[in-house]
């Protein structure tokens, strides 16, 4: 036989079939496929009864942003939450992005989220004993946690933030709330040993938050781990500032990466003693100092851990 003859010509239904062939190994063979994770939930309850359960609520995926008719500005607003000091220069004093203290962009408990933040406000808050709207909550965290200058209330970028904490909320109606704590509970009767917490600090925090409270930037002067102390951090009229505030966050989200159980970030490694001597330790560091000081808590029922 001649072996020249036997040349396969290339027909089209020998084409169709290398196609088909190709497409079978290629379902065959194991092709990376996207990993689905099912999303939070949790239930929704009356705002003011907590045992009563009327419904879920599924925490969105940020793709679904995109079918929203204001999808530009609840984009903008995540982006403002995360990149607050590159993008707001001249409102933000601190090295500190909003999202340094409201963890995975506000969507975790005991996180400080801003699931329920929409529906929260307005409400009398205990610190300035006044109705505080939502726009003045944020504005709160510019001055105090930012150490910088309140946004223009009707500006875009406050539109923006306002935005986003409505789309997280996912139109749960207003008498309604995610049931989930903003923040976990650490044992307020403890008292803080600063110099024991400077040993915890020492071991489970300074590689990332600096051997002098600074922080660490990126080459591009970004920040990536914010600093807990000093001149580029958040003054004493802030939360974290006080104590058994500061020590609810860092038991339930620091040391970060590392977890004994629960979400990530969750850590469950320090004890209560543990969380408020480290807290004591660091909140207790030099900080900027905050003018406004003077109108909190008018009536004199400032809480133990104040600052001033
Ligand atoms: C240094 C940490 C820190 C930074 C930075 C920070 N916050 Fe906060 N924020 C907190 C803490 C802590 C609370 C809870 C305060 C309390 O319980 O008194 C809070 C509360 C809030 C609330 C109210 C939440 C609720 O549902 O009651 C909103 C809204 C908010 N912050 C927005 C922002 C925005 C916007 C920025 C950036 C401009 C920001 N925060 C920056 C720590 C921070
Ligand atoms: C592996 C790195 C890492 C370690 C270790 C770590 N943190 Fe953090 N910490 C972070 C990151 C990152 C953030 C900002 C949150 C974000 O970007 O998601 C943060 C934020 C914070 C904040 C709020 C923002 C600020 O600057 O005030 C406090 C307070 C804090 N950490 C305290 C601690 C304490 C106390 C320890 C030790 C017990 C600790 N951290 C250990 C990475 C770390």
């Amino acid at each position: 036989m001649n072996i020249a003859s036997f040349k396969i010509t290339p027909t089209p239904a020998i084409a169709v079939l290398t196609a088909a062939i190709f497409a079978i190994s290629l379902s065959g063979c194991s092709q990376p496929e996207p990993v689905e994770q099912n999303a939070a939930e949790y239930k929704l309850v009356t705002a003011d009864d907590a045992n009563k359960d009327i419904g879920t609520y599924v925490m969105p995926q940020d793709t679904a942003i995109l079918d929203e008719p204001n999808a530009d500005s609840i984009l903008y607003g995540k982006r403002l939450l995360n990149e607050t000091k590159r993008l707001l220069p001249d409102n933000v004093g601190a090295q500190m992005n909003c999202n340094s203290c409201h963890i995975a962009q506000g969507k975790i408990p005991l996180g400080d989220p801003y699931i329920n933040s929409y529906n929260t406000y307005p409400r009398v808050m205990p610190r300035s004993e006044s109705m505080v709207d939502l726009e003045l909550r944020i504005n709160g965290c510019f001055k105090r946690s930012m150490n910088g200058v309140p946004l223009d209330r009707e500006g875009p970028e406050m539109i923006a933030m306002v935005d986003y904490m409505q789309w997280l909320s996912q139109n749960t109606p207003k008498e309604q709330k995610v049931n989930i704590d903003n923040a976990g509970k650490v044992d307020t009767s403890l008292v803080g040993d600063p110099v024991r917490g400077e040993k915890i600090y020492d071991a489970q925090c300074a590689t990332c938050h600096g051997d002098n409270g600074e922080g660490i930037k990126d080459s591009r002067g970004d920040i990536v781990f914010p600093p807990l102390w000093g001149d580029e951090s958040f003054n004493i009229g802030a939360g974290m500032a006080r104590t058994y505030k500061a020590a609810a966050f860092v038991k339930y989200n620091m040391p970060m990466g590392i977890q004994t159980q629960g979400l990530w970030g969750h850590g469950n490694v320090l004890s209560d003693q543990d969380a408020v001597d480290v807290s004591e330790f660091f909140t207790h560091k030099p900080r900027p100092d905050f003018a406004g000081k003077v109108n909190d808590w008018p009536s004199g029922k400032k809480p133990k851990d104040a600052r001033y």
